[in-house]
């Protein structure tokens, strides 16, 4: 084979076919090829203004680039794994359509600023995509959250019956969390927003570029400060990937949530059939496959943030084609997040809940005994710790009578305690300890209404 017609030059002979195995990128990179587009495009525009090109050749460039774009958005465009990587191949096909001012295009710039700058600019855009997703995930959440808002349904710690909560509340419980992973990637998003452009191969170049002008013809804040960071940098791509992990581990406790709900056994909710699969030998199935895959989808994600922190971990400066691998990495978070929120929203968007099994496994398990405890704080001046062993004492005795808490005969209760009245029972019923929880950031229906009020201000 012969030597690589871009960077050869010394090269007498072509690599082994292995070498290239190992070396070619443009497989996965080719999905850097709008971002690489719009960095020549600005790099060509700069050394033209700049007077580092002259006239005529940064406007065959410019020409040539155009038609690569339209290429590009036909679906024309020959990737070709001889040039090894988007970069070469956008310039091999750039020197086919212009011929010799191709050549110019590289002036005062090398492979690796591009590469930072290409893949700068599109996890930036896969952070905006996933805030959008994000943003209607909550939009669907909040619109259950309002269906719902004073549906009753347990609460658990421990996965124990602990409290009643509302259906609302609890929607809005990942409606907070989302927000919080939008702030992340909005954070990391701001951060990463900086042109590594012009740091050339690391040490910067001789040649009067002006960095500022082809920055902002990107969008990006300013240049980088220092070019040997520039091009070995990849603490936005590991960022971007925490922010990933820890978002989809939000995304996989929701999925749980509906896999448990969605099983007879809770019953609380039923997928639409076009959020259900069947199974091949029991007809009688119902299978949330879509959860589930949200829920293990975690799996990729978190396997990419290691996966990238071991890359760059004791890489000494500048850039080494380690970084290569920086990548398929975030490719592979970024297309498990995009598709585990779209299958979120729509699941969301379209089952159906049982609000009578929620309300009847919230009786059990005596969940209101706290409010029984509260009660006798208030009305009898107990030390809440007395109040507690009284109110398990009633709990005792609810079992052994084998009835809930508000069924207990008041002459029982006052067995355990001779001075409770007959008003301890407006507080046992499950309405009556959802409504008193008023407190702000609580689950009384009054509380999760304005919190959606709150959310409906806020969300498009
Ligand atoms: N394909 C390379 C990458 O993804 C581009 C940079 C190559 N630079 C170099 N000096 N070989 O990292």
């Amino acid at each position: 084979m012969s030597a690589n017609k871009i960077w050869g030059g010394r090269f007498e002979k072509g690599p082994a076919s292995i070498m290239e195995d190992i070396n070619v990128s443009i497989d996965f990179d080719k999905r850097l090829a709008e971002q690489d587009l719009a960095g020549s495009e600005a790099h060509a525009a700069m050394l033209a203004k700049t007077g580092i090109l002259e006239k005529t050749d940064s406007d065959a460039i410019a020409e040539g680039l155009a038609t690569i774009r339209a290429e590009l958005a036909h679906g024309k465009f020959p990737f070709r794994r001889e040039f090894e990587d988007i970069h070469m191949n956008v310039e091999a096909r750039l020197t086919e359509l212009i011929g010799e001012a191709a050549g110019r295009l590289h002036t005062a710039r090398s492979r690796n600023d591009q590469v930072a700058t290409d893949f700068r600019l599109w996890v930036r855009e896969a952070c905006g995509r996933i805030r959008a997703g994000l943003t209607a995930l909550q939009t669907a959440l909040v619109v259950l959250a309002e269906k719902h808002a004073d549906v009753i349904m347990p609460g658990f710690t421990h996965m124990q019956p602990a409290q009643p909560v509302t259906f609302g509340h609890h929607c809005l419980a990942y409606v907070e969390m989302a927000e919080r992973d939008k702030g992340r990637f909005a954070d990391a998003q701001k951060r990463m927003n900086e042109s590594p452009l012009g740091a050339a191969a690391l040490a910067g170049t001789p040649f009067p570029i002006d960095r500022t002008m082809t920055a902002k013809a990107l969008g990006f804040s300013g240049p980088m400060r220092n070019s040997l960071d520039a091009v070995s940098a990849r603490d936005f791509a590991l960022e971007f990937l925490a922010d990933a992990a820890i978002c989809s581990v939000h995304l996989s406790r929701l999925a749980e949530e509906i896999v448990l709900w969605s099983s007879p056994a809770y019953g609380f909710i039923r997928l639409s059939d076009a959020f259900s699969t069947g199974s091949s030998i029991m007809p009688q199935k119902r299978n949330p496959d879509a959860a589930e895959l949200v829920r293990a989808k975690v799996g990729r994600v978190l396997g990419a943030f290691v996966g990238l922190l071991t890359v760059v971990k004791g890489l000494p400066l500048a850039y080494a084609k380690d970084l290569q691998e920086d990548k398929e990495p975030v490719f592979a978070a970024a297309d498990a997040l995009d598709l585990s929120l779209a299958a979120l929203s729509g699941m969301l968007g379209d089952l159906t809940i049982n609000p009578a099994a929620m309300m009847r496994a919230a009786e059990k398990g005596y969940p209101t005994a706290t409010d029984l405890a509260d009660w006798l704080v208030k009305n009898l001046k107990m030390p809440f710790r007395d109040a507690h062993s009284v109110a398990a004492k009633a709990v005792a005795k609810a079992e052994s009578l084998n009835v809930g808490l508000k069924d207990v005969p008041l002459a029982e209760l006052q067995s355990v305690e001779p001075r409770i009245t007959k008003d301890v029972f407006a507080v046992l019923s499950l309405e009556s300890s959802v409504a008193a929880r008023t407190s702000f950031g609580g689950t009384a229906p009054s509380r999760v209404k304005e919190q959606i009020a709150h959310w409906k201000g806020q969300l498009p």
